[in-house]
């Protein structure tokens, strides 16, 4: 049982899509939700790891979930996009909950960032969860609301899309895009009785600092940050987020101190951020 849950199942009659559920944050959420009682739709490239985390989920007996569906797929193409739509209307299920939670970090200066880097950036970050959206929008549009429950589109994003964090301007400009789009949607949806949550996860221990590129697009090897939480903790933040109907859900302090220096003290965050700057190439990410 995951730590901090409450047991109650908050989303029986649910079904939610997550991407990126074969690792770190979505594969936490996934557990997290099929604790709640959710059916689930498990997307990601990596087909063993989507049934190992499927597999996970069925052995925990406090995980009682309706239904677990994998699909391995690549948001980013839009064949794959197409495929899971064509999936669900095959199975005839509803969709009340979609994650856009795959994503990759990417850690360079601006002028040392190939051009290539930015856009696979934003292809992943951005434009695959809007297109998968967009694809998925009539599906939540027609799913009758479940008694007492909730239809969410989730935004899985980062206090580094609140500012453009030096170092990392790929990164926080393909989630900053991410929370304008949703921030336009939530007003779009108001009717259709859909909420838009944008959460900022704070450093969680996850394989992102060994899947995210460098600016020639290597694979970067980035240590853990020392405060870094876990994805258990992070999935239960997430899910308080939609319960709550957050619009934008910070998780730690440092989300927070940039999200309010950045309006009442812009000087001071710069300063901040450029001895952050210099520390990282120093080599010492944080
Ligand atoms: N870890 C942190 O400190 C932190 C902090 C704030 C926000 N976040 C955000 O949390 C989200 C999840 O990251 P994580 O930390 O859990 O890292 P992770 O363990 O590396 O998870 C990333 C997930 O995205 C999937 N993915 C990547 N590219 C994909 C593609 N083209 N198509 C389908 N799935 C794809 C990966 O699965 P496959 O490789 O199997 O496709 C994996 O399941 C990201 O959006 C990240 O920006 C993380």
């Amino acid at each position: 049982m995951l730590a901090g849950i409450n047991m109650k199942p908050e989303f029986h009659h649910h079904t939610a899509l997550i991407t990126g559920a074969s690792s770190g944050i979505g594969a936490a959420v996934a557990h997290a939700l099929a604790a709640r009682g959710a059916s689930l739709v498990l997307v990601a490239r990596r087909a063993m790891e989507l049934k190992r985390v499927e597999r996970e989920i069925r052995s925990s007996a406090s995980e009682s979930t309706a239904e677990i569906h994998c699909i391995p797929a690549d948001v980013t193409a839009a064949m794959d996009r197409q495929r899971i739509r064509d999936f669900l209307e095959q199975k005839q299920l509803p969709l009340h909950i979609l994650i856009n939670n795959a994503g990759i970090t990417s850690h360079a200066r601006f002028d040392e960032t190939q051009s290539d880097v930015l856009r696979r950036t934003m292809e992943i970050n951005f434009f695959a969860a809007v297109e998968l959206t967009a694809q998925m929008l009539p599906l939540l549009k027609k799913s009758a609301r479940p008694t007492g429950g909730r239809k969410s589109i989730v935004l899985v994003s980062t206090p580094s899309g609140l500012y453009g964090i030096p170092g990392r301007f790929a990164y926080s400009a393909s989630k900053a895009a991410g929370h304008v789009w949703m921030e336009a949607m939530r007003q779009e949806l108001k009717a259709d009785q859909i909420q838009c949550n944008i959460i900022c996860p704070g450093y969680t221990r996850t394989a992102l600092r060994q899947s995210g590129l460098d600016g020639q697009g290597n694979t970067i090897q980035e240590e853990q940050a020392k405060e870094a939480k876990s994805p258990h903790y992070m999935a239960v933040q997430i899910i308080n987020g939609i319960i709550k109907n957050k619009r934008l859900l910070l998780t730690d302090t440092n989300g927070r101190f940039v999200y309010w220096l950045r309006t009442l003290a812009p000087g001071l965050l710069e300063r901040i951020m450029a001895k952050k700057l210099a520390k990282d190439l120093r080599g010492s990410v944080e």
